[in-house]
This record gives structure tokens, sequence and C-alpha cells, in this order.
């Protein structure tokens, strides 16, 4: 991947994440400076990656080519406003928003109008090198620049770009917010393997295997559909096909339809109020 002057603005979790795996893809350690207010996130950044800190935005933002912008949603625009404030020139620079629920139009607005701007969403298994991101930027974003946030969102797990900005949207209740849909099954499945007469340990690892072995399958096999891989472990009058019969008499599908849809119209109505 090409490299280029990277700037983290906020240190946090998602920042820590994305340096590691940047780091572990090869990516020069002194082309990377991570900002941050407090010393200590910023001293185990250094010490496990040997990267560039400060404590300094102004100075972060003057050195970089590239700028993640990492701080909390609602921190967004006082963190901009300052770089703004300071008569940072953003051009020639690329911004990269990592901040749920910040639209493109807001970011612009809170940059001083600066718009070489890519909008990303990731989600919490980046963290562990498996996360799930959508990238979206408006058409005047070089295809440079896009494989560029393209390559380092890669760094952390599989990436998706979508046309429209809304499809950010549609990537929170499909990706973002997903790993917690899995917990919600895991959880109401190992309940009932508990009730069923196993300890809590036993439970969970039950079904925390067996989630991982599923999803393992189903990166494995992209040649078959997912209804294929389900009906290859459905037998026919069997166990598996009681257990989903009760799934889709309960109205499983319909239900999972909805949930998504609400998530869709609550990311919606967030964009609205940052
Ligand atoms: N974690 C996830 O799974 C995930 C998923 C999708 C999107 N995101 C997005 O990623 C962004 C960061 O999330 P996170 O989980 O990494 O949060 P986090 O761990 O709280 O990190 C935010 C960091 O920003 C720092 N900060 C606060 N004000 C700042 C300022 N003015 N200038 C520079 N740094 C400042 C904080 O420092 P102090 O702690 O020292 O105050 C903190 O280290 C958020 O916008 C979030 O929406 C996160």
């Amino acid at each position: 991947m090409e490299h280029r002057k990277l700037a983290f603005i906020g240190a946090g979790n998602m920042s820590r994440s994305l340096i590691a795996g940047l780091i572990k893809s090869g990516y020069p350690a002194d082309l990377i400076l991570a900002a941050n207010p407090s010393r200590p996130k910023l001293d185990a950044l250094a010490a496990d990656f040997g990267i560039r800190t400060t404590q300094d935005n102004l100075e972060a933002a003057g050195w970089a080519q590239a700028l993640v912008l990492a701080v909390k949603p609602q921190m967004m625009a006082a963190m901009l406003a300052e770089l703004v404030q300071a008569g940072t020139d953003f051009k020639g620079k690329l911004l990269i928003s990592i901040a749920a629920g910040v639209s493109v139009a807001r970011l612009e607005q809170m940059a001083g109008g600066h718009d070489n701007l890519i909008r990303t969403m990731p989600n919490t298994p980046s963290l562990l090198g498996l996360g799930m991101t959508g990238l979206y930027a408006k058409s005047h974003v070089s295809q440079v620049d896009r494989d560029y946030c393209g390559q380092m969102m890669a760094a952390v797990g599989k990436i998706l770009w979508v046309a429209e900005e809304d499809g950010i949207n549609q990537v929170i209740a499909a990706a973002g917010s997903a790993p917690a849909y899995f917990f919600l099954f895991m959880e109401a499945m190992a309940a009932e393997a508990e009730k069923q007469g196993f300890s809590a340990e036993e439970a969970r690892l039950l079904v925390q295997q067996s989630a991982l072995g599923a999803a393992q399958m189903v990166a494995a096999n992209p040649g078959l559909t997912l209804a294929e891989l389900r009906a290859q472990v459905t037998s026919k009058g069997g166990t598996t096909a009681e257990a989903i019969r009760r799934f889709q008499e309960g109205g499983l599908e319909q239900l999972v339809a909805e949930a998504m849809a609400a998530a869709v119209a609550r990311a919606r109505e967030l964009e609205t109020q940052l």
C-alpha cells in the first residue's frame, strides 16, 4: 500500500486497532503519528508500535498528508473547529472519518469547507482484525485516495464501498450493529443450553464454537449460497429441520427484517443530530 504521513486524531480503541493492523502489514512506524490529549495511551502506542506521538492536534494536522478523525462523534465539531480556527491548511490532505453518525456534509462544514473526505464505518471486531468496514466518498474524491483509505481499513478486516451515503446506514444495520444481533442469538441459545443442564461455561463453549465454525464455513464456501449451506446441514425429518421449522413458524425472517429496518431508521435519525 502507498505510505503517506498518516496522523490519528484521537488515540482510543479504534485508532489502536488500525495502527496495529497497519504496522503488521508493513506500514513504516515513523510515518504514523497519534495525537491525544492525555499521555498514557500515546505512551502505550509508542512502546508497542514505535510510532510518533503528540498531545498537540495542530502539530499532527500540520505534519500529516492523511488524517484519521478518530474522536467520539460528539467531540468531532469541537476538535475540527480548533484546527480550523488555528488556521490549519487542509489543502492536499485527505481526511478520513471513522465516527459513527457524522455525515459528509457535516464533516465538510466542520472542516471549514474542506471536501477531500472519506467517511468510513468500521465495526467492533476490527479490534481483533476481523472488522467489516463500509466506506463512502463523494464522486470528486480521487481513486488514489479511495485506494489508500480502502487499504488502510483492510488492515483490520474486510471493506465495502457504498455508492450513496445512505448506504452507510445500511452498513450499520448489516454490519456495524450486527455483532450484537449475534450476541443476542448466542445469549438465547446459551440460556436454553443451561436450562437443559449444561454449566454456564459449557453452554458458552458450545454456542461460541458453533458460531465461529458456522461463520468459517460461510467464509470457506463462497460458491455456496447461505441457503445451500443451511440445506447441507439440515436432513429431512432430522433435529435441525425441526428447530428451523420452529424458527420459521415463529417469524424469525420477518423479525430480522424489521430489526434491520429499525436500525437503518435510527441511523438516519442520529445523522441529523450531529
Ligand atoms: N470502537 C469501535 O468499535 C468503533 C466502531 C465504529 C466506529 N467507531 C468510531 O471510532 C471513533 C473512536 O472510537 P473509539 O472506540 O476508538 O473511542 P475511544 O476509545 O473513546 O477513543 C477516542 C479518543 O479520542 C480522544 N480525544 C478526546 N478528545 C480529543 C480531542 N479533542 N483531540 C484528540 N483526541 C481526543 C480520547 O482521549 P481521552 O480518552 O484521553 O480523553 C480517546 O483516546 C468514534 O467516533 C466511534 O464512533 C468506533
